[in-house]
């Protein structure tokens, strides 16, 4: 994969990103959402590549834009797969909160998991205790191996959970322990990205979230070198039945990093509310500032990008 592609689809996020800051805290999910969808599918077109969408904004009936199987880019170059979440955090956004981002996962063919849209058990950890987690094991149990992979006691550990009733019993058994816990409103993405993170404070994501939120927090997690499992959590039959249809045979199975994200990924993501991982957008009186992140396995580079974007030398905005 070019790696100079990287640079091409932080444009992507970026115009994205801007679009829906401009709707932060009308509390209008739908619109801000809109706005990213639309940024990023209009900018998707002017990069040089030939990409279909695995993880987009629905099925092809639901989502206009986007959609799974839709085919991106320019339609010339390397065949990628790309998994987009315009506006992680929605909600976040409406309010005018911390950690939305304008998020994209990138790999070869075959690379990203086609996720279907249900929930997914997830633990993630950074390097240092990459290979010491078990999904199968309790929390306790997973909480004592990463204290003792990070050398300190498990009260210094700090895990980051989203606050939902179905992670009333996890919570309480994390309390338990005497770790310290992080409760977060939305933004998991963020959160399992915070993990490896040398100055976030955050040890490990516990909790279900959504499952295709998760295929991109691997692959940002295979860039950083961290690790990360996940089990999918259908809510119904529907969904079991869309799963299998995607190929999941075993919904039980336990996916590691490696199968959500293998070979060559690329990650990108550009702040759009202030956050702990990226700043959000500011707007100028002659533009906007803009704060991403790129990242790509093959190097383990991170590149932290603050742009100016001139309003008068770009139509698009
Ligand atoms: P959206 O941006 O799609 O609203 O997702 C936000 C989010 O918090 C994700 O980060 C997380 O995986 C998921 O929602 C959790 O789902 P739910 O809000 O249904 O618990």
């Amino acid at each position: 994969m070019n790696r100079n592609l990287a640079l091409e689809f932080v444009r992507v996020t970026e115009m994205a990103a801007i679009a829906s800051a401009r709707l932060m805290g009308r509390g209008d999910e739908k619109a801000a959402d809109k706005a990213a969808v639309d940024a990023m599918r209009s900018m998707l077109d002017s990069v040089e590549c030939d990409a279909t969408v695995v993880i987009g904004e629905g099925e092809r009936d639901e989502a206009p834009m986007l959609f799974i199987g839709e085919k991106v880019g320019t339609g010339t170059g390397t065949k990628l797969e790309i998994a987009v979440d315009p506006l992680e955090g929605t909600t976040i956004c409406a309010r005018g909160g911390y950690n939305s981002i304008s998020v994209m996962a990138i790999g070869e063919k075959g690379n990203l998991m086609h996720a279907p849209d249900t929930y997914m058990d997830k633990i993630a950890v950074g390097p240092e205790a990459k290979g010491v987690i078990d999904i199968r094991k309790s929390a306790t149990e997973n909480l004592k191996r990463i204290a003792e992979a990070k050398k300190c006691r498990l009260q210094d550990l700090t895990a980051i959970v989203l606050d939902r009733p179905r992670h009333h019993d996890l919570i309480n058994e994390l309390r338990q322990t005497g770790c310290r816990i992080h409760l977060i409103g939305d933004g998991d993405v963020s959160a399992a990205i915070a993990t490896a993170l040398p100055d976030s404070g955050i040890d490990v994501l516990f909790g279900i979230g959504a499952a295709p939120e998760g295929v991109i927090s691997a692959a940002a997690l295979r860039c950083l070198g961290g690790d990360f499992q996940g089990v999918l959590k259908p809510r119904n039959d529907d969904e079991i039945a869309r799963a299998k249809k995607m190929g999941i045979d075993d919904i039980n199975k336990v996916f590691s990093m490696e199968e959500l994200a293998s070979g060559n990924v690329m990650f990108v993501a550009t702040g759009v509310t202030d956050g702990s991982l990226l700043e959000g957008v500011k707007f100028k009186s002659w533009g906007a500032t803009t704060h991403s992140l790129v990242m790509r396995s093959q190097s383990g580079t991170i590149r932290k990008i603050e742009a100016e974007h001139h309003f008068d030398k770009k139509p698009r905005y």
